[in-house]
């Protein structure tokens, strides 16, 4: 069987970005292919979002929120198991053993932390953005965890988890499964539309750039017409001399599943791949909102959906802690 596990913050909309390099992946990821059986978890990880929470009332929303869109992009909760980081008690202890096994030196080289933590300068810098990536090797090595499906920004943090469960192994022997990073062929880095040389991020970025899964359709067309492109006129699939075509290109192969080089020999303009794209997103969306705003109408079914999520996770989770803390030889209570 292959256990899969990925997770995201509840920090803002979901965007196309998360959608096309991860959430798609798991709807997809949730059932068993020829070959084998999968067994899926993915966690709303509203701890990661506390690194980044300064006012009441904003994490439980957004969880509530995100929950409804994971069920509207098709996981199934029949099949997958989807839960709330904070109601598994076991990921907070077991990031603090996580914490005893990575070195500073190697937290101080993770690219996301050195972004955020420039980004945010005048503001205050919590030290949990910093010890971030243990928590998140806790969410990972508690599921046993053989694959993560996640856009290319996360691989990093994959790998120093890959790190982390190897040097653990290596002091207290064999406890944890080691994990590899899985990303899309396509979408696996979408860029922002107005400035293509930047991953899309609800963080950074213009509205301009940035296209919400909730995005009405007029919306959506309008971002895409107005995406930055570059002078030359010639579309083709170049990532580094023409970024902005690239992307555009990128994220229609995504949605029509054919490759970005062979979609380009269709266009001699920029103006109707800028169309196309944004019509193949509309499409993309539509079922999805109509979903979203269906679920968002039982918030209590979406709290009994989380509930027995929760529960699931526990079972899986409570084990793994109590095989690490054996490893280590704790004094059990
Ligand atoms: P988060 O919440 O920032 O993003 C969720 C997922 O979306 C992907 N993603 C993108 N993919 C392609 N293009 C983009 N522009 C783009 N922006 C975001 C991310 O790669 C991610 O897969 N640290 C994680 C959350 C996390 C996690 C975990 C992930 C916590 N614990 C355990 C996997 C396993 C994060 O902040 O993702």
């Amino acid at each position: 069987m292959t256990r899969v596990l990925s997770c995201i913050q509840p920090t803002g909309e979901v965007h196309l970005g998360n959608y096309l390099g991860a959430l798609r992946g798991w709807a997809q990821g949730q059932h068993s292919v020829a070959g084998g059986q999968r067994d899926a978890f993915h966690g709303i990880v509203d701890l990661h979002a506390l690194t980044v929470t300064e006012a009441p009332e904003v994490v439980g929303r957004a969880t509530v929120e995100l929950a409804a869109m994971l069920f509207a992009i098709g996981l199934d909760p029949d099949i997958a198991t989807v839960f709330v980081q904070s109601h598994v008690a076991e990921h907070s202890q077991l990031g603090w053993m996580m914490e005893c096994t990575v070195s500073f030196g190697e937290l101080s080289r993770m690219t996301q932390f050195k972004d955020k933590s420039a980004r945010r300068e005048s503001e205050f810098v919590s030290a949990g953005l910093f010890t971030y990536p243990a928590l998140q090797a806790a969410d990972i090595l508690l599921y046993d965890t053989n694959e993560v499906p996640v856009g290319e920004d996360q691989r990093q943090h994959v790998e120093i988890t890959r790190d982390i469960a190897l040097r653990f192994n290596h002091r207290f022997g064999e406890t944890f499964v080691v994990p590899k990073a899985v990303t899309p062929k396509a979408g696996a880095r979408v860029m922002d539309l107005q400035d293509p040389t930047a991953k899309m991020s609800k963080s950074t970025g213009s509205d301009a750039g940035l296209v919400n899964l909730l995005d009405d359709p007029a919306e959506i067309a309008r971002k895409f017409k107005r995406a930055m492109t570059d002078s030359d006129g010639e579309v083709r699939f170049d990532r580094a001399s023409k970024p902005g075509v690239s992307n555009l290109l990128e994220i229609l192969a995504a949605c029509v599943g054919e490759p970005p080089e062979s979609l380009a020999t269709r266009y001699t303009q920029y103006g109707p791949l800028k169309t196309d794209a944004g019509e193949a997103v509309v499409e993309l969306l539509r079922p999805i909102q109509a979903r979203y705003h269906e679920l968002m109408g039982d918030r209590g079914e979406l709290q009994a959906l989380l509930r027995k999520g929760a529960d699931k996770a526990r079972a899986v989770a409570s084990v793994t802690l109590a095989r690490a803390q054996s490893a280590v030889g704790m004094l059990p209570a």
